[in-house]
Formats: structure tokens, C-alpha cells, sequence
């Protein structure tokens, strides 16, 4: 049985099309309920839902031999995986965004407001600039706004966020995606079935 982690939400609808058309499917798991695991037991197959930001967890932990995460939690957390392919899908960009009009002044220590410590701690560190990370779990946007930071690092997709909240990017850190990651030990055990669903996504996203 091989078990793959999705993410909850339009990006896992859209990567399960890619293991269905690999031969992985599982037609339950259209059924619209609040079931968070499904199972084909002819494919040799069970999905589950996880949250986006845990599926390289489950993954690390080998309760999911394969599964789908954005780049950022990959960057963010280091887990002990193996990344496979860029799905180039769920594309945005790590950035650094301030109020319109901000300029860094390098004498003062920078206050950064973000959900993603490490990736900005290692940002700045490359850069040798001297900065207060202030760790908050969403809406990170409001901690400018509010005086609570002087910028924020955080995912941009389309701008909209920044753009209704009178802030912009000031520079972009590196562009996201989502990653198809496997597990070590299912690497190695479940080679052939692993290898058939990178070949097959390969192939689907050549043909576009
Ligand atoms: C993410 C991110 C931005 C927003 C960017 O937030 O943190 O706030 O999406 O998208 P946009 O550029 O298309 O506007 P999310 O919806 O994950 O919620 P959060 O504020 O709880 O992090």
C-alpha cells in the first residue's frame, strides 16, 4: 500500500489529478464529506488529507511514503525528505513587503514580523544585517500596519493582500512551488511504484 499525503484545499485537488492520471486512482475521494482518508485497495493506494503545512510530517515521520508541499515549508522547516520534482503549480514568491514608501535605514536594528523565522533569519544573515524577527501564526500584514514591525516576510501570490492593506513587496526573497517529496525509507522500498509516479508527472507536465 502506498500512502500519499495532499494538501487540503485546491492545490490537493489538483496534484491527486496527476497521481489518478499516474494510475493511482481512488474515485472516493470526490465524494464531497468530511472524510480526511481514502482508499483503493486494487491501485495499492490510500490518500489522505493533511494540512498543507504538515504534510512534509508526515512524510518525515514515514506515515505517508510520498506527498505535495510548498516550497517555503520546505525551506522554512529543513525536513529530513527527499524532494523529487517541481510541480510548478501553486507558484507565488517569499518576499519582503513594507508599507508603500519605507526605506531601510541600516542603523537600526530591522524589525521583521513573519510566520517563517528561519527563511527570514537566513535572509538577512546572508546580508549581515542586524534584525528582530517578531514570530506571529497569520495575518502578518496587520504587524506594519499596527507599528508592530517595520516589514514582514511572507507569501505573496497576487498582491491583492498587500495591495488592500497599502503595502508592497520590497524585495523578493525566492520564488515557491510545490514540491513532490518522498520519504527515505519508502525511496528505497517502494522504488517502483515511486519511480512510476515521477515518470508519469513528468510526462503529464511536458505535455502541459
Ligand atoms: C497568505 C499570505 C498572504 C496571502 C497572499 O495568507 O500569508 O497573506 O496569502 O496572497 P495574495 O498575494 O494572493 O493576496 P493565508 O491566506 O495563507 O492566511 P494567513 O494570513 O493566515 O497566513
Amino acid at each position: 500500500m502506498l500512502n500519499i499525503a495532499l494538501p487540503k484545499g485546491r492545490l490537493g485537488e489538483k496534484v491527486y489529478a496527476m497521481f489518478e492520471k499516474a494510475g493511482f486512482e481512488c474515485p472516493s475521494i470526490k465524494e464531497n464529506n468530511r472524510k480526511l482518508i481514502f482508499e483503493n485497495e486494487e491501485c495499492g493506494v490510500r490518500y489522505f488529507w493533511a494540512k498543507p503545512s504538515d504534510v512534509a510530517i508526515y512524510v518525515a515521520r514515514g506515515a505517508a511514503d510520498v506527498g505535495v508541499a510548498g516550497k517555503d515549508i520546505l525551506l522554512e522547516y529543513n525536513p529530513d525528505i527527499y524532494e523529487l520534482l517541481d510541480l510548478k503549480t501553486g507558484n507565488c514568491r517569499m518576499a519582503v513587503a513594507a508599507p508603500k514608501g519605507f526605506r531601510d535605514d541600516p542603523s537600526r536594528t530591522l524589525k521583521v514580523a513573519t510566520k517563517f523565522s528561519n527563511i527570514a533569519s537566513n535572509y538577512y544573515a546572508s546580508m549581515g544585517r542586524e534584525i528582530d524577527i517578531i514570530h506571529l501564526n497569520g495575518s502578518i500584514e496587520l504587524a506594519p500596519i499596527l507599528g508592530l514591525s517595520d516589514v514582514i516576510v511572507d507569501i505573496v501570490e497576487t498582491g491583492t493582500t498587500l495591495k488592500e492593506n497599502n503595502l508592497e513587496v520590497f524585495e523578493t526573497i525566492v520564488p515557491i512551488s510545490a514540491r513532490l517529496i518522498a520519504n527515505k525509507a519508502s525511496f528505497k522500498f517502494k522504488s517502483e511504484q515511486i519511480e512510476r509516479i515521477v515518470a508519469s508527472i513528468a510526462e503529464q507536465m511536458k505535455e502541459g
